[in-house]
């Protein structure tokens, strides 16, 4: 007769990290401090290292992950059917999950994933609605649950590859001064990353968006207490010693009304003349992609502009080493 599996805990769904990832489900960059981050970085380097030295990493051996992707992705989506097969796992994996699933019969998040937990080790979800990754945690009693995206509301993984990239250049996370421009209303990997840059001393941002597409209030109040938070709504206020730049799509997607859109999209766009203007030699330009026209493509042959070049495998590498953490050991 088969063991039933074993609980990953009582109720605690939102676990602080605290250094120890096993079995913890990644819904937030609140559940987040330095030293866990360090210890994340710290594995993504070796593991980048044995990548390099063509070693056979076998950390998810036996272990089956399912990608449930209830929204369109390239660079989430591909990078972790990458990163476990990588570490020689196997993928589950649906994608317009609302379609090509029971969910189109009318089946509920919270029966989906508990159908999923049987057949995976780990459950990876994006998903329209905000709070979904957590409504998902709370129904996976056995597997721990990774957020891809929820809604509006976070990218945890895509801000952990942003805050390695980050690091990669400066070797630091803090007494860092960044520019966070687009749309950061529905941005949920800003959402993230400032949620990030706020756990580390001295650091500043500029945040450059349309008046109707600033940080929500209650997060903007909240971050605020523990990061130098600075909205500005026009270039020619960008001072020009920033360590980065992180620009970022404006959500069609969560716009109602697509008058709406068309009056904000194309506001804010990094073209050369722009860099020439308000960059210095020392800064990266990032990105998580997709973009839609916010980044001029002649800006890719820049040496500083890092969304392609570092943040794309990044990606690989940072989900590798949460993946091992979490459900491993290298
Ligand atoms: N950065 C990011 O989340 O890209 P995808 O939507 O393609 O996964």
């Amino acid at each position: 007769m088969t063991q039933p599996m074993e609980a990953k805990r009582l109720n605690f769904f939102m676990d602080k990290i605290n250094g120890n990832f096993k079995k913890k489900d990644i819904l937030s960059l609140d559940q987040f401090d330095p030293k866990s981050l360090s210890k994340l970085f710290r594995t993504t380097d070796t593991i980048i290292r044995k990548l390099k030295r063509k070693k056979r990493l076998t950390s998810l051996s036996g272990k089956i992950i399912a990608l449930l992707f209830f929204e369109p992705s390239s660079r989430t989506f591909g990078s972790f059917a990458s990163a476990v097969k990588r570490l020689g796992g196997q993928t589950i994996e649906v994608q317009d999950v609302g379609r090509n699933s029971s969910v189109a019969k009318g089946e509920s998040l919270s029966d989906t994933i508990k159908v999923f937990e049987s057949y995976s080790d780990a459950i990876v979800i994006r998903h329209p609605e905000k709070g979904s990754a957590k409504i998902a945690a709370q129904a996976a009693t056995t597997v721990p649950v990774i957020n891809a995206g929820d809604g509006t509301g976070e990218h945890p993984t895509q801000a952990i590859l942003d805050l390695y990239t980050i690091y990669q250049k400066f070797k630091r996370l803090d007494n860092l001064t960044g520019l966070i421009a687009g749309d950061l209303l529905n941005g949920r990997t800003v959402h993230s990353l400032i949620k990030g840059l706020s756990l580390y001393k001295k650091n500043a941002l500029y945040l450059l968006s349309p008046k109707s597409l600033g940080l929500p209030t209650e997060l903007m109040n909240n971050l605020a207490k523990k990061i130098r938070l600075v909205e500005i709504e026009n270039e020619t206020d960008m001072p020009t010693n920033l360590h980065f730049w992180y620009w970022t799509r404006v959500q069609k997607e969560r716009f109602k009304n697509l008058q709406e859109y068309k009056k904000v999209k194309n506001r804010f766009i990094i073209a050369p003349e722009l860099v020439v203007k308000k960059g210095n030699q020392h800064m990266i330009i990032m990105h998580p992609l997709p973009r839609v026209g916010e980044i001029d493509p002649r800006v890719d042959d820049d040496e500083r502009a890092v969304y392609l070049k570092l943040q794309v495998p990044n990606g690989v590498y940072t989900r590798m080493a949460l993946l091992t953490l979490i459900l491993s050991r290298l």
